[in-house]
């Protein structure tokens, strides 16, 4: 981990994903996300990452009371710090990361940081044992949206290509990460 990453952020640095390669690109072909779309994404993040405050600021304001429970105990203050670096940070991987088997592998990472195995363990707090599942899927909606002002000079053309390609990146994200909340069988 460098320096100036935020801290638990272990990109490249976790266990193997149990999803295989053959379901991950099963998942990718059913959502149709394609190499334009990872392109439409990297492109994004470069207008975005100088800007992920006004996005992320976007988000949490819809999802405010569920995000202000999910901190919640005796370490909310330094929690929500911590955790909320790394949101934004795998946020902006989501743009700018080529969607590989080291990125699985945190998508997995990330999944049991939600779920009731690893939520807290990271930065070792007393708070809410899981992450709702219901609140990952309909956060979906609110996360879609990526605001004009954060697209400025993109043509309306590519501005739709990249929001199509970002829903289907997240609904890739919490397919996956939905290994955590089911059984292996059920998954
Ligand atoms: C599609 C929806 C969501 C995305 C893409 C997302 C993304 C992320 C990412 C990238 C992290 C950092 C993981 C790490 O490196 O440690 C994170 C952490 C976290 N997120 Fe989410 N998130 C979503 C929905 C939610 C919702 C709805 C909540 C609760 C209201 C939530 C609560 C948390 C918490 C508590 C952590 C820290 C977990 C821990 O380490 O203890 N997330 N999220």
């Amino acid at each position: 981990m460098s320096a100036d990453e935020p801290q638990g952020y272990d990109y490249g640095a976790v266990t193997k994903s149990p999803v295989s390669w053959d379901d991950f690109q099963d998942l990718k072909r059913v959502l149709g996300f394609s190499d334009r779309d990872q392109q439409l994404l990297l492109r994004a993040g470069e207008m975005i990452g100088p800007r992920l405050e006004e996005l992320l600021g976007h988000w949490l304001d819809q999802l405010g009371p569920w995000v202000h429970a999910t901190f919640s105990g005796p370490d909310v203050e330094r929690y929500s710090s911590t955790a909320g670096a790394r949101f934004g940070r795998g946020m902006l991987d989501g743009f700018t990361r080529t969607y590989d088997q080291k990125w699985l592998d945190y998508q997995h990472e990330i999944g049991l940081r939600h779920s009731r195995t690893k939520k807290n363990r990271t930065d070792e707090v007393d708070s809410v044992p899981v992450v709702p599942f219901r609140h990952l899927v309909a956060s979906i909606h609110v996360l879609s949206e990526i605001p004009d002002k954060l697209l400025d000079g993109v043509s309306s053309a590519d501005a739709a290509g990249i929001r199509a390609a970002w829903s289907k990146s997240l609904l890739l994200q919490v397919a996956l990460w939905s290994r955590s909340y089911v059984t292996a069988d059920d998954w």
